[in-house]
């Protein structure tokens, strides 16, 4: 899709990669409205990047709907939805230790607030026989973040309702598209400025992330991967799922040995 003139939303974009590919959009030519859970943050953030900014709690069904009826009512149709907001939970011990409200604030931010959105999207989008709805998961959702189950697994479900959408609504002319990045450095890995982070192969910056992402809009590609590599890795997971545990035991021992956690701030130099 040609992003010039296209009226776009990105939830959770007062910072980080929401922010970046607001930016990007904005510099090629979309109108953007960007939303956040703090109106303060965002309207700061929407002044600086010429966005219309909006508060919105995307774990909340009405919240989603009344943003995207003001959008819709205010400004235009909605041509691209990106929805980008999420948090990281982790857990305090093993695998199950993290309390229900995380897994269900995991359910809700990664998983029902896409739906939330496509709800009140899709009637008009197959209507127009046009829109984009873009859905960002994680590579963890592809694979795994040690060390985090219910991030993990919301990702994983992330992943499955965009396929759905993209499998049920190509034939309406809606495009869909996930966008599964491994490291970036933003606030969710501890750098508030991600040209302080160390020079890492691994990580990237929500800029390129929003690079990636451009360009998986134009070319209309469903998984847009900002980290090729996780291409492998995910190839090496279908191929023979036990070794993959396996490496993934090792990658999580060596994270313990090293650094004596397993948080995504520390085990993202270990990539
Ligand atoms: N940083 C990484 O390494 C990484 C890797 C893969 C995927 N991701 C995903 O990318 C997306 C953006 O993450 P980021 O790295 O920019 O993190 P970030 O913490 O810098 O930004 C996330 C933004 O989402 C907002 N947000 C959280 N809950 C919200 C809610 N209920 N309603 C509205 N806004 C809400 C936050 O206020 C924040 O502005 C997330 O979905 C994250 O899971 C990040």
């Amino acid at each position: 899709m040609e992003i010039s003139g296209k009226i776009a939303v990105v939830t959770g974009a007062a910072r980080g990669i929401g922010r970046a590919i607001a930016e990007a959009l904005i510099a090629g030519g979309a109108r953007v409205v960007i939303c956040d859970l703090v109106l303060e943050q965002v309207s700061k953030t929407g002044k600086e990047i010429g966005a219309t900014a909006i508060r919105c709690d995307v774990s909340k069904p009405d919240a989603i709907k009344d943003m995207i009826d003001t959008v819709q009512a205010n400004i235009g149709a909605i041509d691209i939805f990106i929805s980008n907001a999420g948090f990281v939970g982790g857990e305090p011990h093993h695998a199950a230790s993290a309390d229900d409200a995380i897994w269900q604030k995991s359910w809700d931010i990664h998983v029902m607030a896409h739906v939330w959105a496509a709800r009140n999207l899709l009637p008009d989008m197959i209507k127009r026989k046009s829109g984009y709805l873009i859905n960002v998961a994680s590579a963890a959702g592809l694979l795994s973040q040690i060390g985090d189950a219910a991030y993990s697994a919301s990702k994983a479900a992330a992943i499955s309702f965009a396929e759905s959408l993209a499998i049920s609504h190509g034939e309406d002319g809606v495009k869909v598209s996930v966008v599964c990045p491994q490291y970036v450095a933003s606030d969710m890995l501890g750098y508030s400025d991600p040209s302080a982070a160390p020079v890492h192969d691994g990580l990237i910056t929500p800029a390129q992330v929003a690079e990636t992402v451009i360009d998986g809009i134009v070319q209309e590609t469903f998984l847009i991967l900002p980290h090729e590599i996780v291409r492998s890795y995910v190839a090496h997971k279908a191929s023979d799922h036990d070794r993959w545990i396996k490496g993934m035991r090792k990658l999580r021992r060596k994270a313990l040995d090293q650094t004596g956690s397993t948080h995504p701030e520390k085990i993202h130099l270990l990539i």
